[in-house]
């Protein structure tokens, strides 16, 4: 079966370093065969502008936030695929706010049973992988660090692709290899 792949991109540049990374990552696993679609975080339709904390998901039975908005859809999608991409700049030493939104709201993708503390979750036995990409080249394994330890505990595989001195938006390109470093790390995921 062809591997589904969701890329959430979560830069505000349409164009920018992200973009690029994740239309080069795209191509990639598409030559092994994987479908693939990338959303933009940055551009979805909110109601909330994050997880309220109502934890109504935690009382019906369906992995869905109840908040019915343009997360939700994406939600959705991330429980049938079988790698979820996070791609975001790195804003000070944390992934964008914009992707921030939707990691948040993934809480309706867990069911939390707090008398055996343990939780099921479609997000167990999937992969997630990281693309991220900076100005400069510090911080940068601080943000691996917690996507890992949300893989860890989701019980999914962790992958990433990092890219420090990549400078302003769309400078990437001028990175030697990294296209390429990109397509190939697409084509490793998509074969895993
Ligand atoms: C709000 C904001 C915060 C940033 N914080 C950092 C940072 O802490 N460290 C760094 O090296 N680059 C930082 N950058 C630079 C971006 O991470 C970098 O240019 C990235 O490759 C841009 O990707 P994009 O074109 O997809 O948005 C920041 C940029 C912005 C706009």
């Amino acid at each position: 079966m062809p591997k589904k792949i969701l890329v959430l991109n979560g830069s505000p540049k349409k164009n920018g370093n992200t973009a690029k990374l994740s239309c080069w990552f795209a191509a990639g696993a598409r030559s092994k065969g994987a479908g693939v679609e990338v959303i933009n975080a940055a551009f979805l339709k909110y109601k909330s502008s994050g997880c309220t904390s109502c934890r109504t998901c935690q009382k019906i039975k369906e992995y869905e936030c109840v908040i019915n908005d343009g997360a939700k859809a994406v939600l959705k999608k991330m429980a049938k695929a079988d790698v979820i991409v996070f791609a975001t700049p790195l804003y000070f030493y944390g992934p964008s706010a914009q992707l921030k939104v939707i990691i948040d709201r993934m809480f309706s993708l867990y069911k939390w049973d707090n008398t055996t503390d343990t939780f099921e979750s479609p997000l167990k036995g999937k992969a997630m992988a990281l693309l991220l990409s900076a100005y400069e080249d510090i911080g940068l394994d601080n943000v691996k660090r917690s996507f890992k330890i949300i893989a860890d505990y989701s019980e999914m595989k962790f992958f990433s692709l990092l890219v420090p001195n990549a400078r302003e938006s769309g400078d990437i390109v001028k990175l030697k290899g990294i296209r390429g470093k990109a397509f190939a790390f697409g084509k490793k995921i998509a074969s895993l």
